[in-house]
């Protein structure tokens, strides 16, 4: 078995790399991933030692690069995790969020049409579907809930999952859909909530919490979300979406007091800024289907995960200082005013 996994050297990608090379010493691996500033091939140090783990550097929107890697490689299942993934990046430039997560799907789809690639798995997320009312704890998504994005970033891959059910309908290429909840967990970019709060309260800087804190998110931590994809590629049903999430609902709020009492750092250090525009209320998932058609629960509670993944932190200061010395040093420059 051989299997693409497009933006592996990121965060979700990285850790679906580590659990598959674990989980099926016999399969190969390519990775392909441009190495944005998202993109960090020191997270991959030890797959790169696997003589099973390929990486190869290009983008997914190259339409004759990707044509001719899988003319070279014959791919059984691509999994594609390459994206432009942050939302307050999509509000500042939503362009390039198209290029990468529409096109560049367009462009994995179409060679793997033309290729007969076994199963190609398209790595979405719950804000598709945009957002719930804060005042109905009752709702949550389901895969049939309409798509109804409100950032650039949420719109272009609810763009990007009617382009793959497309190929499966008027191609008949066999296709599957994850919609996932947040993770968190190891290899995270120090951009999104959980590392960036763990980063900023260890030095002891200020917390930035946009509008009033009150905006709830799912959180699921990483290895759940790979184990989830894994059951999909081999089990699920091709033409299928299946949203991915371990109803564990919290308030930014709550989730920033949580990293500052695992640090034991005071909370006087959150501050309260600017909201987000267009800033989605809450997100929650219904598993049902994933759970039981497929037999997916999550393993991993978030105060289990939020140990484990401070810890991470901790032990890898300087895989996060070599990210804060980069163009990421810059982004927050603009967005917080760092120095
Ligand atoms: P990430 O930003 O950490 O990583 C994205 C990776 O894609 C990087 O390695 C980057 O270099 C690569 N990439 C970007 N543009 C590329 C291009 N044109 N060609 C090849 N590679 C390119 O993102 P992540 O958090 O690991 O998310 C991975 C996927 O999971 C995304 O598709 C995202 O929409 C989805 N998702 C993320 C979450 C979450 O909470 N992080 C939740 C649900 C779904
Ligand atoms: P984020 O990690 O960017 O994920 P997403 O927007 O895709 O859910 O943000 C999670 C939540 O945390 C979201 O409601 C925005 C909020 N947030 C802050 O309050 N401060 C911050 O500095 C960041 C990055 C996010």
């Amino acid at each position: 078995m051989k299997i693409l996994v497009t933006g592996g050297a990121g965060f979700i990608g990285c850790n679906f790399i580590y659990y598959m090379l674990n989980k099926y010493p016999d399969y190969e691996i390519v990775c392909l991933d441009a190495l944005t500033y998202a993109g960090n091939l020191k997270s991959l140090s030890v797959a790169v030692a696997n003589p099973k783990f390929k990486f190869v550097k290009g983008s997914i929107s190259d339409k004759d690069f990707v044509d001719r890697l899988f003319k070279s490689e014959s791919f059984d299942i691509v999994v594609n995790f390459a994206a432009e993934s942050h939302v307050d990046r999509s509000i500042e430039n939503p362009f390039i969020f198209l290029e990468t997560n529409i096109m560049g799907t367009a462009c994995l789809l179409e060679a793997s049409k033309k290729y007969g690639v076994k199963r190609y798995h398209q790595v979405s997320t719950d804000e598709v579907y945009g957002d719930l009312p804060l005042d109905r704890p009752d709702i949550f998504f389901t895969e049939k809930t309409n798509l109804s994005a409100s950032s650039p970033y949420s719109a272009s891959k609810a763009s990007a999952d009617l382009l793959t059910l497309a190929y499966h309908r008027t191609y008949g290429l066999p296709v599957t859909i994850s919609r996932c909840s947040n993770n968190y967990g190891p290899y995270q970019f120090p951009e999104k909530l959980i590392p960036l709060m763990i980063m900023k309260a260890l030095a002891d800087e200020s917390l930035p919490v946009y509008g009033n804190g009150l905006n709830v998110r799912d959180w699921l931590y990483v290895e759940d979300h790979c184990r989830a994809i894994d059951l999909i590629i081999h089990n699920g049903k091709v033409g299928e979406i299946y949203n991915v999430g371990g109803h564990n609902e919290r308030r930014n709020i709550d989730v920033v007091k949580t990293v500052l009492g695992h640090l034991s750092k005071p909370e006087s250090l959150i501050t309260y800024v600017k909201d987000r525009a267009g800033h989605d209320l809450r997100y929650a998932i219904d598993p049902e289907k994933i759970s039981s058609q497929l037999g997916w629960e999550p393993e991993t509670c978030f105060d289990e995960g939020m140990k484990k993944t401070v810890e991470w932190y901790l032990e890898n200061q300087k895989w996060v200082d070599d990210i804060k010395s980069g163009e990421y040093a810059e982004y927050a420059r603009r967005i917080y005013g760092d120095s």
